[in-house]
């Protein structure tokens, strides 16, 4: 991984506006034009299709947070939202600590400078060997902030890894564990995204967590049992599935605290902050929600409390830029191919999500509107990024698609032998730093 800076010829003008919670479409027009410049020198520089980042986004975004939800709260942020490193390492240095599913997502963080202390593992399908990984760590004296498990199988498998390891024995480490509670609510968001759901294929019900912990499974040698985990889905358009989930994980973390005693001081309320969707709550107002349920039913409130957000930190400060390829008229509207789709940016094919497109290039100032099938380059018929209001367009104009910092680089193939995009970084002074170059195919 390389990175380099360079200078942006223009100087780049103060945002016009401060980034605006409850959605990326307005603010996007307003960004595209304090960005502008920026963008014309990255692609320039990069070639397209590019991500890019604006940190002062990123930076505002991530402060939100933080705001919403300061210490104790340990902020973990989710990397599969995007876990380039160096934009994990702008997070750490800010306190974040890092959410992970996978070994790959582990050594990204860890590319980041996270220690493993920072560092929770959850995942519906760990293997043996990410299971003995998590083991191994804490016996070299570096432990995972905790372990979730999602279902009785998982809990059996790390029982008998424990054993094979001899951890939790003759002085050997135990891991921390929390079990991911399936809260049975109705998340208010798409079905693909809404993982509290009994019928999904996540975490275990309350009534499967009292099961084990009657049957001892959180008492066998190596395992120490700190609490729950609860994540009700993503891009959530409300905040009672959200305070549902937290309300579950609460009564079941108390019951488990009865049975298990002190040690059992966690829980982490998961992620699922909506951005660039309005109307959506802001991360405030689900902290307020969550206060309020508290207060109302009288819970008690675990020592140490997490939150594990990705979209929301990163989705607004992302931009992809692309060039226009061809265009054309279709029936009544302009239909023009761009050099960015699906490979670079799934949602919209996978959940029909809705990604705005602006013109970069310079035009008249009040250009007139046409309506635009913004189409991807891939041999798709899927692919494409919907109907947008944009000027007459030309092959080579450059368009920037916003609210894609969250799911987009993360979720990016090679289908159709496409390059992966280079990722570029705008500094708050306009400065460009290339935080991952281009990869081209074979
Ligand atoms: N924690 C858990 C257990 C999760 O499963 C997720 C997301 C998060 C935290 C972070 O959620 P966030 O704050 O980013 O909403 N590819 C989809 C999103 C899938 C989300 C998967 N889990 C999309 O593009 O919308």
């Amino acid at each position: 991984m390389s990175t380099r800076s360079m200078s942006v010829a223009e100087p780049m003008p103060a945002p016009a506006v401060t980034v605006d919670s409850r959605g990326v479409d307005s603010l996007g027009v307003n960004r595209v034009l304090a960005l502008a410049p920026a963008f014309r020198a990255a692609a320039d520089a990069y070639d397209t299709p590019l991500y890019v980042t604006d940190l002062q986004t990123l930076d505002h975004c991530a402060a939100e947070v933080e705001t919403a939800f300061p210490e104790p709260w340990l902020r973990q942020y989710s990397l599969k939202a995007n876990g380039l490193p160096a934009l994990v390492r702008r997070l750490a240095r800010q306190g974040w600590g890092g959410n992970i599913v996978s070994a790959g997502e582990w050594r990204l963080a860890r590319r980041a400078g996270l220690p493993n202390a920072a560092i929770s593992f959850e995942g519906i399908g760990k293997t043996d060997e990410e299971l003995r990984s998590v083991v191994r760590a804490a016996q070299d004296g570096q432990p995972l902030r905790w372990l979730s498990v999602e279902s009785a199988d998982e809990v059996q498998a790390l029982a008998r890894l424990c054993r094979d390891m001899a951890a939790g024995r003759h002085g050997r480490p135990s891991v921390g564990v929390l079990v991911r509670l399936n809260p049975q609510v109705e998340p208010e968001t798409i079905a693909g995204l809404a993982v509290g759901r009994m019928s999904s294929k996540f975490g275990l019900s309350a009534d499967e967590v009292r099961q084990l912990s009657r049957t001892g499974a959180f008492d066998a040698p190596g395992i120490c049992l700190r609490g729950v985990h609860v994540h009700v889905g993503s891009q959530l358009a409300g905040v009672e599935a959200w305070t549902g989930g937290a309300q579950a994980a609460l009564q079941l973390w108390a019951q488990l605290r009865e049975q298990h005693g002190d040690r059992v001081d966690t829980v982490d309320f998961g992620g699922g902050f909506a951005s660039g969707v309005a109307p959506a709550p802001s991360p405030a107002v689900f902290r307020q929600a969550l206060e309020d349920l508290i207060a109302e039913q009288g819970l008690a409130v675990p020592p140490r409390v997490a939150i594990e957000p990705g979209r929301y930190i990163v989705a607004a400060s992302g931009w992809i830029l692309a060039r226009v390829l061809h265009v054309r008229c279709r029936g009544n509207r302009q239909q023009a191919v761009i050099d960015a789709g699906m490979t670079e940016l799934i949602r919209p094919a996978l959940y029909g999500a809705r990604h705005p497109v602006h013109l970069v290039s310079s035009r008249s100032p009040q250009p007139e509107l046409l309506e635009t099938a913004v189409e991807g380059p891939v041999c798709e018929s899927g692919d494409t990024l919907g109907v947008h209001q944009l000027p007459a367009l030309r092959r080579g104009d450059l368009v920037a698609i916003s609210g894609c910092g969250a799911y987009a680089s993360a979720m990016a193939t090679r289908y159709n032998g496409r390059p992966r995009a280079a990722e570029v970084f705008i500094h708050p002074g306009g400065n460009l730093e290339l935080a991952h170059a281009r990869q081209l195919v074979g």
